[in-house]
């Protein structure tokens, strides 16, 4: 069946202006899904839909506007609040058993994260110096479905942009963020914290853009937050997390090593003692390093007096090369150093 255009009786193409619908073109999509409007033809600048039906289009269309959602026949063939998210398949996630269990200590923190996944739209930054477990709750975070992580500094905001609109992501775990230096570069991070939409234009003049609104967390890591504007901030929980003390990174050492590179318990020890407790040096990173340094040695003589004679040695040459003041300078660079 052919219209006569209001406007023009010759004109074969309506445009979404003549029915009214130019501010909400969104709707278009939600028509496309719902199988009543079929794409004909697309060009840089222009979309050409078919209706198959006009007239489930025309109540479609009317029963959205008085805010029914869109119902075609009485029945909601897209609910509303499914077709808010363009990852509606995330809304719903269920974290895996072992979720956070890598992370040591922190209990009461991963208590409040393990609630914090279940609803978009909580946003946290985890802030703090070196090697405190910053990155290791983020990548925790990434086994989680729909879950996306980067590193700031080696995404573009394109990159990153392109990641929201292709992979609609539920969460978006962006590691470093203090490397992102421009306000700029953070505005649609600020969009989509506080609305979990992103609006890009690519040219004002041809008004092209395109827009997504997704369910989504975002978690962040960083050293520093001085530089980030108070609205910025205001859009997470900022948790700030200590250096640690001596005995803790002892501990959690000991643990990281048994645990996770499955180092007996007796060189595990040897390690936090002889490189933390000795020579003061509360960095877990480093005290895995120095497993990692002897483990050649370990696996080659198995015997433990080796093994310890050989920790010894490092420390020692390291010492001599000033490795472990420069390490211990590095952590004491940040004021809350205990
Ligand atoms: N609480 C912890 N539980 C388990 N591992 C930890 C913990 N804290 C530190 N580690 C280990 O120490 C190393 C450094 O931790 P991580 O990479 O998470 O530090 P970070 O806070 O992100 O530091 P940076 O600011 O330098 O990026 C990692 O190997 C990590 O596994
Ligand atoms: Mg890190």
């Amino acid at each position: 069946m052919r219209k006569k255009h209001p406007k023009d009786e010759f004109m074969w193409r309506w445009e979404l202006k003549d029915v009214g619908l130019s501010s909400r073109w969104r709707i278009v999509d939600k028509l496309v899904q719902a199988g009543i409007v079929r794409l004909a033809y697309k060009s840089r600048q222009y979309q050409e839909y078919i209706l198959t039906d006009y007239e489930l289009v025309k109540q479609a269309v009317l029963n959205y506007f008085k805010g029914k959602g869109l119902e075609v026949e009485g029945k909601a063939i897209i609910p509303e609040t499914a077709t808010k998210y363009a990852n509606p398949e995330y809304l719903s996630i269920t974290p895996p058993e072992d979720f956070l269990d890598v992370v040591e200590g922190y209990e009461d923190l991963k208590w409040l994260l393990k609630l914090a996944v279940l609803n978009p739209g909580i946003h946290f930054i985890f802030y703090g110096p070196p090697g405190i477990g910053k990155s290791i709750i983020l990548l925790e975070l990434e086994r989680l479905p729909g879950a996306y992580y980067v590193t700031a500094g080696e995404v573009s905001k394109a990159g990153l942009l392109d990641v929201i609109y292709d992979l609609k992501p539920r969460f978006i775990l962006i590691d470093e963020l203090d490397k992102i230096k421009s306000p700029k570069e953070l505005t649609f991070i600020y969009e989509l914290a506080s609305t979990g939409r992103v609006k890009e234009v690519k040219a004002v003049k041809s008004g092209r853009y395109r827009e997504i609104v997704i369910a989504c967390n975002i978690f962040a890591s960083a050293n520093k937050i001085d530089h980030f504007p108070s609205e910025f901030r205001d859009r997470f929980w900022i948790i700030e997390m200590q250096q640690y003390d001596i005995e803790q990174a002892r501990r959690i050492t000991v643990n990281y090593l048994v645990k996770r590179e499955g180092v007996p318990l007796s060189i595990a020890t040897t390690i936090a003692s002889k490189l933390v407790e000795e020579k003061k040096l509360p960095s877990v990173r480093k005290a895995v390093m120095l497993w990692k340094l002897i483990q050649p040695i370990y696996v080659e003589k198995k015997k433990e007096e080796d093994v310890a004679k050989a920790i010894d040695r490092a420390i020692k040459i390291l010492e001599k090369y000033k490795s472990l003041k420069h390490a211990r300078k590095a952590l004491e660079q940040y004021t809350n150093y205990r």
